[in-house]
């Protein structure tokens, strides 16, 4: 279970600034959805979230503790384009999440943690409908197969915190609600804490427990860099939470 909290947080790339005052507490297991004009910061919220990128000031709290420095496993990120590695297949994909989360120096198990891994890495590929593509290569797959692989390569190594930016914005409409009804199963099922960027309000009300607005309250015409976003409104919704 974890815990989100962000403490006046400012983040400002030279003079321009893009997040301002940014102050947020996030229960165990919440799907926050966060919706908000382009350019308004939501990537580079996710990014420090992820920890490759450092407030300016303020800061950004994991269960009370400062958020480390660098992305761990305990942090995955699925982008609107697949990261899929072309040459491995649907199988190798999914293995090399867990290979670099545990062995990370090599880049491969053997024995005993190999069969664990591939245990595990079949489990899931069930879990996402793509057990019967397991030797298949990514450019075999549909674009929505692929980020269903893209989201399960990140939830095998079992983080905290999912951070989603945008994941089905290039897909096909037709596919939005298998792919709604997958990242609930496996939000359900892993228990995490999701943060989720959209462009799709009535996706963001579906899914969340949470929805986020992120907006400008202040804007000077004459210095559109000198005030940044915050959250606007944070409203609490019903989800999909399973009952147990
Ligand atoms: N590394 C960076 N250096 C300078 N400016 C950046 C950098 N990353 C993002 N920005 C700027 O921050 C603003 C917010 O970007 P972003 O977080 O990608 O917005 P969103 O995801 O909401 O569309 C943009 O104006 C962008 O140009
Ligand atoms: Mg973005």
């Amino acid at each position: 279970m974890t815990q989100v909290t962000v403490k006046h947080m400012w983040k400002e790339y030279g003079g321009h600034v893009v997040l301002e005052n940014v102050n947020l507490h996030v229960g165990d297991h919440e799907f926050v959805t966060i919706v908000g004009a382009s350019g308004c910061g939501k990537t580079t919220f996710l990014r420090m979230l992820l920890g490759i990128e450092a407030p300016s000031r303020g800061e950004f709290l994991i269960d009370g503790r400062p958020l480390p420095g660098e992305p761990g496993p305990d942090r995955g990120i699925v982008f609107q384009r697949y990261s899929l590695f072309p040459h491995l297949t649907v199988l190798q994909n999914l293995l090399l999440g867990l290979e670099l989360k545990d062995a990370p120096l090599t880049g491969r198990l053997f024995g005993a943690a190999r069969r664990r891994a591939l245990d595990k890495a079949r489990t899931l590929l069930a879990a996402i409908g793509l057990e019967a593509a397991a030797n298949k290569h990514p450019a075999q797959l549909s674009g929505g197969m692929q980020q269903r692989l893209s989201i399960a390569q990140s939830v095998i190594r079992e983080p905290k915190i999912l951070l989603l930016d945008e994941p089905f914005g290039a897909l096909d409409p037709g596919i939005t609600a298998d792919m709604h009804e997958l990242i609930i199963k496996l939000w359900n099922a892993h228990k995490m804490t999701i943060f989720m960027v959209t462009h799709d309000l009535k996706e963001s009300f579906a899914l969340g427990t949470r929805l986020l607005v992120f907006d400008k309250v202040r804007i000077d015409p004459q210095a559109p860099e000198a005030f940044g976003a915050t959250i606007t409104y944070n409203i609490p919704l019903k989800g999909q939470r399973s009952a147990s």
